[in-house]
Order: structure tokens, then C-alpha cells, then sequence
């Protein structure tokens, strides 16, 4: 089992170009299923999630190859419905497979799927929705059996919560259905919109995807398509509050700003300035960070649940209190009793977590238990007084491509063992 080793305390510096986004990739993958002929993924960031994903195309029979960057899939020869239980657990996101596979093959048979542990994660809204398009699914021993006896077919969806993977589900199962499915209240994600964008160079018809209603006509056939997956916001503002922490200044390239308008106030709160433009941000942090009051975790356009744990870190070493209330995700402050192994003062209870800033962080044996608190513990170790040693790598694993070797190219002193 790898670790990471830190020594803390160096200040970043230069230019690094962030990622493809993983939750755009993820989808868009799976989305590959309903088409005929090639699709050649460009910006796709090497991840076990994605692996995870490949893993589960292949299994259903397409052909796939990786140059770099870029993923060649072709979904001919598609010619089973069911995903075992080890490729559904390695990933939650494999859900979205459902949705594809019943539209492709009129069934589907899969386990629950698994991922990180940040509180329960039904799937309630996509099997609700699913079968007001006429699936059948029963759930019996940990599996899904679905059938769409009469095909899928087009209806108005409103969604109890703007749930990203449903919305992505509902998206994957109405394109190739009879007739129109409209959803109301759906997840409004640039990732979402990435899909779409993907969908309807394939011939599908989708509009308003970005937007709260989204419309979709249903199409005979989808053809394979070139795309480029969009720069994933969370990688920047992870490397945001890395440079935050250190009272670096950075450069990211490959980003897109409007995406992260939520986050960049928070650190513009703490002290920071940030100069976007041109697909650039010029980050630059101050010696030390001031607190940022408040930090509510919302569906997008709000501040993302995913940024939470980055941000904490930054909190951690502000002058000053920090509150935090985490509306998406039950449990999503497991990384704080690590952190407070490394001197953090936070106080956590239900959605609310409470951070007064402390003037260092002390390196530790910490170990990460979900993607986006590992990521935070890599910032905590930046910071740090000392040597930080950061077990759980596999989860960071999900979501950051070789973010040790893009840390240590800005500067830092990490290694993984
Ligand atoms: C996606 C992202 C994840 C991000 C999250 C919220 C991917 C691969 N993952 O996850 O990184 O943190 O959006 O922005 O894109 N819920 C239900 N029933 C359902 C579905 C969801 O109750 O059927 C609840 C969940 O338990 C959670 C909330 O809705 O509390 C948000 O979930 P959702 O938006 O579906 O997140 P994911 O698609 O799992």
C-alpha cells in the first residue's frame, strides 16, 4: 500500500495545466455504451475511477485503447447486461451505467455500486425516474434487475433534489427512448452540460442542459464522436488551496473560470487574489490566510461539496473562524480527526463543522478515508511544520492525477512510497 510522504513548509511556485474533470468523464464513458462506431476521448485524466470505468466498458464488450491523454472506444460489439459485483463497488458513479445499458440492451442486471464512504448514498431518485419511463426493476439479493418490457419511453421527470448522477442517468436513458422526457429540477453541473455536449455530437437531442429543465428528444441511433472533456474544477481549486496554505503564487492553465465562481470568492475572502482570464488563473496567496465566516455547501451554481475539504485546510491556518455547513453529503467530515491530529482546532457537529485557525499545522501519521479528505490532508501536510505521512493514497488515486508529481513540479517536497 503506497503513502505519501511530505515535508511541509515549501513554498510553491510556476505554471501546471489542471486535468481533464473525472465527474465528466465518468459519465461520458459510460455514455459511449448507446453509440455505433468510434469515440475518441480527448483530456481523459488517467484515474482508478476511470480505469474503473474502462473496466466495466470492456466487460460489456466494447473495444478500447488508450495514447496518452486519449481514449479510443467502440461500443459495436456490445453484447452483455449485467456488471459484476466487483466492478460495480469500485466506483459509486457506476450507477450511471444503469441508465446506458437498459437503453442499449432492454436490460440490465448490476449490484449496488460502491465508492467513497461519505454517508449513505441512495439511488432512490434513479430508480424512481427510471421507472416512470417504463423500466422494471426489482431489487432483490444487493442486485438490480431492470427491463423496459415496452422500451423506454419519454415523460416529464421532476426531481425531488438536483441529484447530478440521476440527472446523468435520466439523461443516458431518454435519448434513445420514444418520444420526449423533460427533467425538472436537475442538477445544473458544467459536467452535466459536458455530457450533453458529448451526447449531441452523437446525434442526440438535448437542450437546456446547464439549465434547471432540460429537454430531450428522443433519437433513433447515436453515432460516435470526438470531444474533449471539460478542466475539472475541483483539481484547480484543490491546487488553489495547496498554493493557499503555503503563501504561494501558482498559475493554472486549462481551467475555466466561470466554473469555479463560487469557490474563487472564498479564497478572494481569505486574502487571495486571483486573476482569471483566457483559460489562466493567477492565484496568489498572502502570507497568512484571514477566516472566510462562512462556507455553505450548495447543488451548483453554489459552492461545491467537493471543494469543502480543500477549503477546510485553508480554514485551519487562517486568522480567525471558519464555519462550515455541509448540505450535500451526510458524514463528509471525516477528514477533520486527521487534521486535528495535526494541531487543527475544528469542532464538528451534524452539517456544521467549526474551524478556528491556529498559526501551524504539525506534521503526522494521517490516513485518508475518501477522495476529497485526502485531498485536504495533502494541503495540511504542505503546510505543515515537519514530516506528514499520508496513508488511504487509493483514494486520491480516484480523483487526482499524479497529483505528488504536479505538487512536486510547483515545488513541493512530496514523494509517494
Ligand atoms: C456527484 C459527483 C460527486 C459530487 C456530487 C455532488 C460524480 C461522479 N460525482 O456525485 O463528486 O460530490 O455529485 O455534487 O459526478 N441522493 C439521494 N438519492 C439519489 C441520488 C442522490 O438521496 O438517488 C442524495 C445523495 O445521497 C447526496 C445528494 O443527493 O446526499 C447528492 O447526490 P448526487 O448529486 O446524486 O451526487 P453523485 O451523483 O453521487
Amino acid at each position: 500500500m503506497s503513502k505519501l510522504i511530505i515535508k511541509g513548509k515549501q513554498r510553491l511556485g510556476g505554471k501546471v495545466s489542471v486535468q481533464g474533470a473525472k465527474n465528466s468523464a465518468l459519465p461520458i464513458l459510460a455514455a459511449t455504451v448507446l453509440t455505433r462506431g468510434e469515440s475518441l476521448i480527448f483530456n481523459c485524466p488517467v484515474l482508478s475511477d476511470v480505469e474503473a470505468s474502462v473496466g466495466i466498458l470492456r466487460y460489456l464488450g466494447c473495444v478500447i485503447s488508450r495514447e496518452g491523454a486519449t481514449l479510443v472506444i467502440n461500443a459495436d460489439g456490445i453484447c452483455r447486461s449485467d456488471i459484476p459485483d466487483g466492478l460495480m463497488r469500485k466506483m459509486r458513479s457506476s450507477i450511471v451505467f444503469l441508465g446506458a445499458v437498459l437503453a442499449r440492451t432492454g436490460s440490465a442486471r448490476l449490484s449496488f455500486p460502491g465508492g467513497c464512504e461519505i454517508g449513505p448514498r441512495p439511488i432512490d431518485i434513479h430508480l424512481c425516474a427510471l421507472r416512470e419511463m417504463g423500466a422494471v426493476i426489482k431489487e432483490k439479493h444487493g442486485y438490480l434487475d431492470c427491463t423496459a418490457p415496452e422500451g423506454l419511453k419519454g415523460c416529464k421527470i421532476s426531481l425531488s433534489f438536483p441529484s447530478v448522477g440521476a440527472t446523468e442517468d435520466i439523461m443516458l436513458a431518454a435519448v434513445l427512448a420514444h418520444g420526449t422526457t423533460t427533467i425538472t429540477n436537475a442538477a445544473r453541473e458544467p459536467e452535466i452540460s459536458d455530457l450533453a455536449d458529448y451526447l449531441n455530437k452523437c446525434g442526440a437531442k438535448i437542450y437546456g442542459a446547464g439549465e434547471g429543465v432540460i429537454v430531450i428528444d428522443g433519437v433513433g441511433s447515436l453515432n460516435g464522436a470526438c470531444h474533449t472533456i471539460i478542466p475539472d474544477r475541483i483539481a484547480a481549486a484543490t491546487l488553489m488551496s495547496c498554493a493557499a496554505v503555503t503563501g504561494s503564487r501558482i498559475a493554472l492553465t486549462d481551467v475555466v473560470g466561470s466554473h469555479l465562481a463560487s469557490v474563487i470568492p472564498a479564497f478572494e475572502e481569505a486574502g487571495c487574489t486571483v486573476l482569471c482570464q483566457n483559460g489562466e488563473i493567477d492565484f496568489r496567496a498572502p502570507q497568512r490566510l484571514d477566516s472566510m465566516r462562512i462556507i455553505r455547501t450548495m447543488p451548483y451554481p453554489g459552492f461545491p461539496t467537493d471543494a469543502q475539504a480543500p477549503l477546510m485546510t485553508a480554514a485551519c491556518v487562517a486568522k480567525g473562524t471558519t464555519v462550515f455547513i455541509e448540505n450535500i453529503f451526510e458524514n463528509r467530515y471525516r477528514h477533520t480527526s486527521e487534521l486535528v491530529r495535526m494541531g487543527a482546532n475544528i469542532r464538528t457537529e451534524g452539517k456544521f463543522a467549526v474551524v478556528e485557525g491556529v498559526e501551524a499545522l504539525y506534521g503526522a501519521a494521517v490516513e485518508a478515508t475518501d477522495l476529497r479528505g485526502a485531498a485536504a490532508l495533502v494541503a495540511a501536510g504542505l503546510c505543515a511544520e515537519q514530516n506528514t505521512e499520508i496513508s488511504g493514497v487509493k483514494y486520491l488515486e480516484r480523483g487526482y492525477e499524479n497529483l505528488e508529481l504536479t505538487l512536486s513540479a510547483l515545488g513541493a517536497d512530496i514523494k509517494k512510497i
